[in-house]
């Protein structure tokens, strides 16, 4: 019996991991979430009434995984025989653009946990553990409005780095030289992921495509956009986020980052415009310049992905985006 560890798990990717990993496996998860932002399982997975989760497939830790790995490796704790097959460690302080430019030194704190689940790893050293990057990690002197350009993995090179966005980039981009230093000091399988801006129908209306489809939801006019609306980001669905996700595991051991894209930039006054044709009105759009909006063009380069994966995204933007609005018209009933 295989036992995978989630930490993070109750987030916006860990949920969309967990529910992957219940159709498609037999093995048990373990999940970690201090619920700081997390829905608790109860809220997206089915428990018996005994408090038994997924048929017991599922052990749900509500902790700061930094306490759990500290307590799993004492020898009372009910997992310490346990040798953690995968571990993808989506714990993280995210909280979009107003939490990364307003509570940087918070977000900071992502060094700490990474730092203490990597050395954690190096004693515990499971099979393999999948590390989530950012699109963040990219230099921004590559993403204004005057130069920018499809971003490709080796625009991030450690001997070079340009100045990442804020802390959030830079606890990625330390995150990777840990996932490196993993692989080559102590042996262990690392995959790093930098998925570009995923979305989908059960993410948190502090992003920014289930907030404008719930605005376009309730036939709002105007419709309103952080800043000009006209800074474009490179939209992945979550179901395809993945699907990348578990292909890297399989062929990636040292440490090596890969894009996860569409390669194509969107700007969000063409994603209001893409929701009010499926809604079926024609709002005005209205600018909020005083809102933070972060890097003007970022979008990726998908040819190291598909070589090396042989992927392509299988969710056209205009289904994802069908699918998110018609959740946020769920959720107005
Ligand atoms: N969603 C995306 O498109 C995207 C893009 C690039 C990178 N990522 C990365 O993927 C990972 C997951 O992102 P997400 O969108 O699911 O974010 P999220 O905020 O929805 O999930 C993070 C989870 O971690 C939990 N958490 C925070 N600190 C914790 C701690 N100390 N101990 C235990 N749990 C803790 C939160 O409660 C939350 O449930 C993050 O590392 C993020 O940077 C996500």
């Amino acid at each position: 019996m295989k036992y995978h560890l989630i930490t993070g798990a109750c987030g916006f990717v860990g949920r969309n991991l967990t529910k992957r990993l219940l159709a498609d496996s037999n093995d048990t998860l373990v999940l970690v979430d201090d619920l700081t932002k997390g829905r608790a399982p109860n809220e997206w997975l089915s428990i018996e009434g005994s408090g038994v989760i997924e048929g017991g497939r599922v052990l749900f830790y509500h902790q700061d995984v930094r306490d759990f790995i500290k307590e799993v490796d004492d020898s009372n704790h009910r997992l310490n025989a346990i040798k953690f097959s995968d571990v993808f460690h989506f714990a993280a302080i995210v909280g979009g653009r107003s939490v990364i430019d307003g509570d940087p030194l918070k977000i900071a704190l992502n060094l700490s946990i990474d730092a203490e689940l990597f050395y954690w790893a190096s004693k515990h050293k499971p099979e393999r553990i999948l590390y989530p990057s950012s699109s963040a990690a990219y230099p921004v002197a590559i993403q204004t409005k005057e130069n920018n350009k499809a971003l490709i993995e080796t625009d991030i090179n450690l001997k070079t780095i340009g100045l990442p966005d804020m802390t959030y980039g830079w606890s990625k981009v330390t995150g990777e030289l840990l996932a490196k230093i993993a692989h080559s000091h102590y042996g262990l399988s690392v995959a790093c992921i930098r998925p570009f801006s995923g979305y989908g129908e059960d993410q948190e209306t502090d992003y920014p495509l289930p907030a404008i489809a719930a605005r376009v939801a309730r036939k709002e006019d105007p419709v309103e956009v952080w800043g000009t609306g006209e800074q474009g980001r490179d939209f992945v669905h979550i179901d395809d986020v993945i699907d990348v996700m578990l292909l890297a595991l399989d062929k990636i051991k040292d440490g090596t980052a890969i894009n996860i894209g569409s390669g194509v930039l969107t700007n969000f006054k063409e994603i209001i415009k893409a929701y009010c044709e499926i809604a079926g009105y024609n709002p005005e759009i209205k600018q909020l310049l005083d809102k933070p909006v972060g890097a003007f063009s970022r979008y990726c380069d998908t040819s190291f992905t598909e070589s090396k994966l042989k992927w392509t995204p299988k969710i056209s933007l205009k289904e994802g985006l069908t699918r998110v609005y018609e959740k946020a018209l769920r959720n107005l009933n």
